[in-house]
C-alpha cells in the first residue's frame, strides 16, 4: 500500500503523540510511506502569526526522527516544498461544490470555537482546509491514510473529491481509506487532554528534571492523607500513567497502593524513573541528530526530491485528464 499522512507543525511533540507516531513507525516497515509537515495548514489558522512555523517544522521533524521515523524507509518532507500540493488544491477547488466544504463538521465547530475566542477565520483558505488535505493525499495517489478519529470527516471529503474527479474526467485517483490510530488514552498530568497549550504535557525532548517536575504536579487519590492510608489507584492519574509505562511493575504498585504500603511521593518517583528510561533513548537520538547541523536539511531535501517526482507523475495525469 501507499500511505500518506501529515501533521501540522506544532513544534516539539509530547508523549501523547506517541500513539500516532507508533502507528507511522509500524507502517513504514511494510508500506511505501510519505510523511510530511503540513506547514500550509498552519497558515489557515495562524496567518497573522507565522513567525514560529519554520522553527516548529524543524523541531517536529527532529522529534519524528528521534522516535524512529526513518528516512531510509519513509519519504519525509515539508508540504510547502512541493508546489504540486497547491496546484492540485487549485484544480480540486474548481470541481468541488462549496456546500461540500461548508458541511464538513469540523468546519462549523472550529469557526464557532475560534470565533468565541475572538479569532476571525472566515477566510477562503480555512474553508478549503480539507480540500488542501485531499490534495495532500491524492497528489501521491495514496491507498490509505493513518489519522486520528477527528480526521474522519476530512477523509470522507477526500474520497468524495476523488470519486467526482474520476467520474467527471478520467479515473486518476484511488479512494483512500483511513487507518485509525488508537487515540491516546493518556490524559495530561492535570487530567485534562494532553496539550502544550494547557502546559500539562510530558515533552518527548524535555530534560529528566522537567519530567520529574511534571510528575510531581500530578494529582493522586485525594482520600490518601497519610502515607499508609489505603489508596484507590483507579482514581489516580499517576496510576493511569504507570499502567501505560511500567508494565511489569503495575500489579505490585496497585497492590502496594491499596494496602497503603507505598506513599504517593515514592510512587511518583518510580513513575518519573519509568518515563525517563523510556525517553532516554529518544533524547540521545535527538542529541545525535542535532549534533550534525546539516542532517535534517539533508533528510528534508532527499524527501523533497522523492515526493516531487511522485507528485509530478500525478500532475501529469491530472493535466491530461483536465485537458490543460
Ligand atoms: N489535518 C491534519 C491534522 O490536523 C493534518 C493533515 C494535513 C493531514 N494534511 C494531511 C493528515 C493529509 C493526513 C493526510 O491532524
Ligand atoms: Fe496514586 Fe501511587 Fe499514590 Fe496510589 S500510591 S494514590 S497509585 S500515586
Amino acid at each position: 500500500m501507499r500511505i500518506v499522512s501529515g501533521m501540522r507543525p506544532s513544534g516539539r511533540l509530547h508523549i501523547g503523540h506517541l500513539s500516532v507516531l507508533g502507528n507511522w513507525i509500524r507502517l513504514q516497515a511494510e508500506h511505501e510511506c510519505f510523511f510530511f509537515v503540513a506547514d500550509w495548514h498552519a497558515l489557515t489558522t495562524s496567518f497573522d502569526n507565522t513567525e514560529a512555523i519554520r522553527e516548529n517544522t524543524r523541531e517536529m521533524v527532529v522529534d519524528w526522527l528521534a522516535v524512529g521515523l526513518s528516512p531510509e524507509r519513509s519519504t519525509i518532507f515539508v508540504q510547502s516544498h512541493i508546489p504540486a500540493h497547491a496546484e492540485l488544491h487549485l484544480a480540486f477547488s474548481m470541481v468541488t461544490p462549496l456546500s461540500w466544504l461548508e458541511r464538513v463538521p469540523t468546519y462549523k465547530d472550529q469557526v464557532q470555537q475560534l470565533g468565541a475566542q475572538g479569532k476571525d477565520i472566515s477566510t477562503y483558505g480555512f474553508l478549503g482546509y480539507p480540500l488542501l488535505q485531499s490534495a495532500d493525499i491524492l497528489v501521491y495517489r495514496a491507498d490509505a491514510v493513518p489519522v486520528g478519529q477527528d480526521q474522519l470527516p476530512h477523509l470522507e471529503l477526500c474520497r468524495e473529491v476523488a470519486r467526482r474527479f474520476n467520474h467527471m474526467y478520467t479515473s486518476v485517483f484511488p479512494e483512500p481509506k483511513a487507518l485509525l490510530a488508537k487515540s491516546s488514552l493518556l490524559p495530561g498530568v492535570d487530567g485534562r487532554k494532553m496539550s502544550k497549550s494547557y502546559g500539562n504535557e510530558i515533552s518527548l525532548s524535555g530534560e529528566q528534571g522537567a519530567v520529574e517536575e511534571k510528575v510531581r504536579m500530578m494529582i493522586t487519590d485525594p482520600a490518601r492523607i497519610r502515607k499508609n492510608d489505603p489508596g484507590h489507584p483507579e482514581v489516580c492519574n499517576v496510576f493511569t500513567f504507570h499502567s501505560a509505562y511500567s508494565l511489569d511493575e503495575v500489579p505490585e504498585i496497585e497492590a502496594d497502593c491499596r494496602a497503603g504500603k507505598i506513599g504517593c511521593v515514592a510512587c511518583k518517583k518510580r513513575l518519573a524513573v519509568a518515563l525517563n528510561s523510556m525517553l532516554d533513548p529518544v533524547r540521545a537520538r535527538r542529541e545525535q541528530i542535532l549534533g550534525d547541523r546539516d542532517y535534517v536539511d539533508g533528510v528534508l531535501e532527499e524527501g523533497r526530491k522523492k515526493a516531487a517526482a511522485e507528485a509530478a507523475k500525478t500532475m501529469e495525469m491530472v493535466r491530461e485528464a483536465l485537458r490543460i
